[in-house]
């Protein structure tokens, strides 16, 4: 049977404007190309699954609007199960603007109908969750809602992962309710107060064990990730080496590919190495949903291991 995953979370219209450097402050500048790309990390998320072979239902709200529907077509489009995602009248859906230039980007999201989506939103649709394997969170919805859903999915027993981007101070309640967290290194700062540069990356990560989530992964870029578990020593996990277009989904793609490994029941570390091949296959396209890789190209991808792990 196919494993299956929910996602609670957001849906944005990527407005991607691509230039040769951002603009400063005050200036116009010319640039090369715009798209409008199906983003939002939620969604991103769900269709990332979906390529991987999952069963995938989204849980969200989108605005009565072309943007709202046309993400709803890419997920319906990817066989995501997206009944559960509220049209709501008179707000906008979200928009993420994104000026991408060179390797990099920069992201203003306005979350629109993402800010209106409520713990209730989730309990009327709870009967998916009861069917998931794996439930999958990030913080583009209201912080209640996200906790709402933890605790519910953790009362049903699912494995829930929580992708804390983008990043805010979270309070142990939700925490306990994680059993997997998955900062990036400014991130994983941001949560703790803990600096990986001056003080190391496992002390941040101890105090997010501390504080009740089950296992820790931070993720390094192009070195890879770190996993801690309670009671066992750090783990690095090598990246793969692969020629950059667009970064932007990278770490949607790589909690994707988590979820997916994990609801086929991979051990930690082998869902790591998955969820790397995910990522690193998504930033070699343009776009956040159009760049998210299939399940076979995973599998028929000759890797090239990047720095080595120690
Ligand atoms: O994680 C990438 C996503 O963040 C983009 O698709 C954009 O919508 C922002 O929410
Ligand atoms: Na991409």
């Amino acid at each position: 049977a196919k494993s299956k995953i929910v996602v609670v979370g957001s849906l944005n219209m990527d407005v991607v404007v691509k230039a040769k450097r951002p603009p400063r402050m005050g200036e116009t500048i010319l640039g090369d190309e715009v798209h409008f790309v199906p983003g939002g990390k939620g969604a991103n998320q769900a269709v990332a699954a979906a390529k991987l072979g999952s069963e995938v239902t989204m849980i969200g709200s989108v605005g009565q609007d072309p943007f709202g529907h046309s993400l709803l077509r890419s997920l319906q489009e990817q066989g995501i199960r997206s009944q559960t995602v509220r049209v709501l009248p008179g707000v906008p859906t979200g928009v993420a603007s994104i000026i991408l230039a060179q390797e990099d980007n920069c992201i203003i999201v306005v979350s629109g109908a993402n800010s209106h989506c409520q713990p209730e939103h989730v309990a009327e649709y709870q009967e998916y969750i009861k069917m998931a394997d794996v439930v999958l969170l990030q913080l583009e919805i209201p912080l209640d809602t996200v906790q709402y859903a933890a605790q519910l999915a953790k009362e049903l027993g699912k494995t829930v992962i929580l992708n804390p981007a983008p990043a805010q101070n979270l309070p142990d309640t939700l925490l306990r309710n994680v059993d997997y967290i998955t900062p990036n290194q400014s991130e994983l700062e941001l949560l703790t107060g803990i600096s990986p540069e001056k003080e190391g990356l496992e002390a941040g990560m101890n105090q997010l064990l501390k504080r009740g989530v089950r296992h820790v992964i931070t993720t390094l870029g192009r070195e890879g990730a770190a996993v801690l578990s309670s009671g066992e020593p750090l783990v690095r996990v090598a990246g793969y080496r692969v020629p950059v277009v667009d970064t932007t989904g990278a770490g949607d793609a790589f909690n994707a590919g988590l979820a997916c490994a994990l609801a086929e029941q991979k051990r930690v570390k082998a869902a790591i190495d998955f969820a790397g091949k995910v990522a690193a296959l998504a930033v070699t396209k343009l776009g956040a949903q159009p760049g998210m890789p299939t399940r076979a190209e995973v599998n028929c991808t000759f890797f090239e291991r990047g720095a080595d792990a120690t």
